[in-house]
């Protein structure tokens, strides 16, 4: 149960008013593996951002609330335009997406014209209306290895993903330079130090880290790939190299397992997705009792990026 104090002092039971509210609304909550644990707890489905996007073009549902951030929220409104599309907070925004403004990817784009572009899912409404095909992490390699062998490849907007996928496909693609805020602060001298306290433990790590730390990596995925394996693996002690949220599931999961986040649970907080963390469990009831804040995206923008992302899911299958 998650009680707190609304604004004029009265006890609201968020978990209870969350789940009627879904019923009185003919809603599904999707949540990613990074929100708050309450939150994933309420969720319809809980999942990567591959996943999500599935769920999103599937769903019969007359309303989604879209517990993740913006382009995660983007992509279930540009698959399903006529439904009610609710984001907790608007704010939510996701650093790889911020740090590609469009107007700089139509510049980039133009210098490299006869490339094939595909763009990481963390990306604007309008960077994927710029793409050819979307990825995310879980189907990236896959996604690369259909783009026809005589056309080169310009890869935004994350450039360790991109790193990788060259390496696992053989693929040379030019990148974009941009990075995650929570993923790039995972030092490989942190790491070592680790692995030396915990010889016996698997290193789990999401793909968006620097090429020094995936270096040290056992298995890389995506977060349903990281849960997946840690699940299935006979070994008993994971680090796990990725945003925090995603060890409820897997304490959920296992919880004979060990999971060690890096870096270190030391009070330091900067292993959390500061606009994933936006969305808190009081802003979802909020939200849906009022409806708002609801995401929109212009029409032209969202008949534009269907396509790409689209191709995405009839390349994923
Ligand atoms: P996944 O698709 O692996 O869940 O990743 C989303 C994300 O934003 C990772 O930082
Ligand atoms: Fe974006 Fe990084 Fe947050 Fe994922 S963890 S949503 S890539 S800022």
């Amino acid at each position: 149960m998650n009680r707190k104090g609304d604004a004029m002092g009265a006890e609201v039971d968020y978990e209870r008013e969350i789940q009627e509210l879904k019923r009185n609304l003919n809603a599904v909550i999707l949540a990613h593996y990074y929100q708050e644990s309450e939150i994933q707890d309420v969720a319809d489905f809980v999942g990567d951002s591959l996943a999500l996007a599935q769920a999103a073009a599937k769903t019969k549902a007359d309303v989604i609330v879209f517990c993740g951030v913006h382009f995660m929220a983007e992509t279930a409104k540009i698959l399903n335009p006529g439904k009610l599309v609710l984001l907790p907070d608007l704010k939510a925004g996701c650093s790889l997406s911020d740090r590609c403004p469009p107007a700089a990817f139509r510049a980039f784009k133009e210098k490299h014209p006869d490339h094939f572009v595909v763009s990481y899912v963390n990306s604007s409404a309008a960077v994927k209306a710029m793409s050819d095909v979307i990825c995310t992490s879980s189907n990236a390699v896959k996604i690369v290895n259909q783009v026809p062998k005589d056309r080169r490849i310009l890869f935004a907007p994350d450039q360790h993903l991109g790193r990788y996928v060259m390496k696992q496909t053989g693929r040379d693609m030019v990148l974009w330079p941009g990075s995650c805020i929570v993923h790039e602060i995972f030092s490989e001298k942190r790491l070592v130090q680790l692995k030396v306290q915990h010889p016996e433990a698997e290193v789990v790590a999401h793909p968006e880290c620097e090429e020094a730390v995936l270096r040290h990596a056992d298995y890389i995925g995506s977060t349903k790939g990281l849960l997946d394996h840690v699940l299935k693996s006979p070994k008993r002690e994971f680090i796990v190299v990725t945003e925090a949220g995603i060890l409820h599931q897997m304490k959920r999961g296992a919880p004979e397992k060990t999971f060690i986040p890096a870096p270190p649970d030391n009070g330091c907080s900067c292993n959390e997705c500061p606009y994933m963390r936006l969305n808190t469990m009081e802003k979802l009831y909020r939200c849906m009792k009022d409806k708002t804040p609801e995401l929109t995206l212009p029409a032209d923008l969202q008949a534009a990026a269907l396509a790409p992302l689209q191709r995405m899911l009839e390349w994923s299958q």
